[in-house]
């Protein structure tokens, strides 16, 4: 399985800094092709990189969307949206989601339906706080976010899901999890899926996020429990990033 990496641009760069980060990104497409890569701009930005990624390895997916079709929700973007960019997943529940806009499990469930509904990839994104690790309550709050998250999955006949544990505090923070930390996470992850979903649970790719470099990135992908990382910072500067992804093939 050829290890996976999403670059999640948050609100960072316009079109015109995408448009740059692309010709550099794109100099040297060989080490695409041993990859799946996957680049997550901003909603007005998708169209642009779809343009210049149609036809290449590099894939390009959205940050976020709302679980109604469509409707009078102001300021909102729809699945169907996405995939008419040619998205190919969807972030859903992410840490910052969770935080600034207040989306719960329940919010988060029903995205993640709606993205599999419309045809793409949901990243699950779960993850404990800072102050959930230090009561030790990291195991019972990703379990929960991983139960609640794929509450509304096991209506569909074949799984396409990733999740995504991204530590919250090792979030921009240049902090990082030890990876024998990560990927006993991950295993946990793997076991509740395996509780909750009638099948595929073991076939469902398991991505580490939170403080991703070109220097740590390969200490967490080990292939086995964790095949690939969800990279916010040093995904905005396309050497590092090129970089970061050559490290893994
Ligand atoms: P950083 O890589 O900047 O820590 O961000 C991780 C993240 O939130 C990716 O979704």
């Amino acid at each position: 399985m050829k290890p996976i990496v999403i670059g999640n641009w948050k609100m960072h760069l316009t079109a015109s800094e995408a448009r740059a980060f692309l010709r550099d990104f794109m100099a040297h497409p060989a080490v695409f092709e041993r990859a799946e890569v996957t680049l997550c701009p901003t909603g007005p930005v998708i169209p642009i990189v779809a343009d210049t990624l149609r036809g290449t390895a590099v894939r390009w997916g959205g940050q976020n969307a709302h679980w109604e079709t469509q409707g009078a929700f102001t300021g909102e973007t729809s699945m169907a949206m996405l995939a008419d960019l040619g998205c190919t997943l969807v972030l859903c529940g992410h840490s910052e989601r969770r935080r600034f806009a207040h989306e719960t499990d329940a919010d988060i469930s029903r995205k993640v339906e709606q993205t599999v509904a419309h045809g793409m990839t949901p990243v699950l994104c779960v993850g404990e706080t800072y102050e959930q690790r230090r009561q030790q309550q990291q195991d019972i709050v990703v379990i929960e976010q991983v139960r609640k998250g794929v509450d509304l999955l096991a209506a569909f006949p074949s799984l396409s899901l990733y999740v995504a544990y991204e530590p919250v505090w090792a979030i921009g923070t240049g902090q990082t999890i030890e990876s024998a930390d990560a990927m006993a996470m991950a295993r946990l992850i793997r076991s509740t899926l395996r509780e909750e979903l009638p099948t595929g649970a073991d076939s469902v790719p398991i991505l580490y996020g939170g403080s991703v470099t070109p220097l740590n990135v390969a200490s967490f992908v080990d292939g086995d429990s964790i095949t690939g990382v969800l990279v916010g910072g040093s995904s905005l500067d396309p050497v590092a990033f090129h970089q970061l992804i050559a490290q893994l093939v």
